[in-house]
């Protein structure tokens, strides 16, 4: 159902690898509001040639661009206002990359030139994009930026190894910049902190079946879906939540504020066992 919350709105989105992707159902979610978009990803990532399907479903151009680098985030920007004719309403952040957990390091012996790597795919890309666009001053007043994060930023969840910390200072950075562009330009910027999906980034983590079972039985509402978390997006990029910024926004069912459910005690102790131990 389209209310047309994005209609007239352009917008960059990073991200989008397969159908799976959180970033490929915000695309048709901004498409199908109103919204004309950009997408974008790294070079690698386009020769998988999926994303042409998204770019012909929703006529949105491609241009390719590796987060960690200055010169192909400029291009990016040039090319998307040059295609827009004018500057840009929001911006998907929807990137994330461990090579410590795809080469199988454990926390406590990570490599820390694989770390400085995720940390600026994973993290100081955001503030790089931000930049980019600050200096370009690209963005309208009044746009607004999103960045996905997972809720290991704030609680450990050991399988999630440097991600946690990757996290941590994109969520940062999503603070402090959200901060200073918000003073010169009233654009805001927040993080979504989402359920565990089933996409290829989500999958590389370990254990990540069970994990995924654990968390919809903690979350009162269900794991959120990546359809769930496009829609979410959307209304963040719509005029509809202007005095949001600089912060951390959980679309998780519930999940991180929940100490225990009764879902999880059941799987544990069979329920006949707690009524006792409960009296
Ligand atoms: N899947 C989950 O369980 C989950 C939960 C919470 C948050 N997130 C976050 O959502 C975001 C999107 O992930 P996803 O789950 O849709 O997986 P995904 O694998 O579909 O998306 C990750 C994207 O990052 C891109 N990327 C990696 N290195 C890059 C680089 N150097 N330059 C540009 N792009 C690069 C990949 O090409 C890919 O498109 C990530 O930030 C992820 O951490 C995912």
């Amino acid at each position: 159902m389209s209310n047309n919350l994005l209609a007239g709105k352009k917008g960059i989105i990073f991200g989008a690898l397969d159908e799976k992707s959180i970033a490929w159902k915000t695309a048709l979610a901004c498409h199908a509001q109103g919204a004309q978009i950009v997408l974008t990803n790294a070079p690698v990532a386009l020769r998988m040639g999926e994303i042409n399907k998204l770019s012909e479903a929703i006529q949105a151009p491609v241009v390719g661009a590796d987060v960690t680098n200055m010169d192909d985030l400029k291009k990016l920007f040039e090319e998307a206002q040059k295609h827009f004719g004018g500057k840009i309403d929001f911006v998907l952040h929807s990137i994330g990359m461990s090579l410590n957990v795809r080469k199988g390091k454990h926390y406590t012996e990570m490599d820390y030139e694989w770390n400085k790597k995720t940390l600026d795919i994973s993290a100081t890309s955001l503030h790089r994009v931000l930049r980019t666009a600050w200096d370009m001053d690209a963005l309208n007043e009044w746009g607004s930026v999103v960045a996905l994060t997972y809720i290991a930023a704030q609680r450990v969840f050991p399988d999630y190894n440097e991600m946690a910390d990757a996290k941590a200072l994109l969520e940062s950075i999503t603070r402090s910049f959200g901060y200073h562009y918000g003073v010169r330009k009233k654009v805001r910027i927040n993080t979504v902190s989402q359920s565990p999906t089933r996409t290829t980034a989500g999958s590389g983590v370990k254990g990540f079946d069970a994990f995924i079972d654990y968390a919809e039985k903690m979350s009162a509402l269900g794991n959120a879906t990546a359809e769930d978390c496009a829609n979410y997006c959307v209304t963040l990029f719509s005029d509809l939540s202007r005095y949001v910024t600089m912060q951390n926004l959980f679309h998780d069912g519930g999940f991180s504020l929940t100490g225990v459910s009764e879902a999880v005690i059941n799987s544990i102790m069979p329920p006949s066992d707690s009524k006792s131990i409960a009296q």
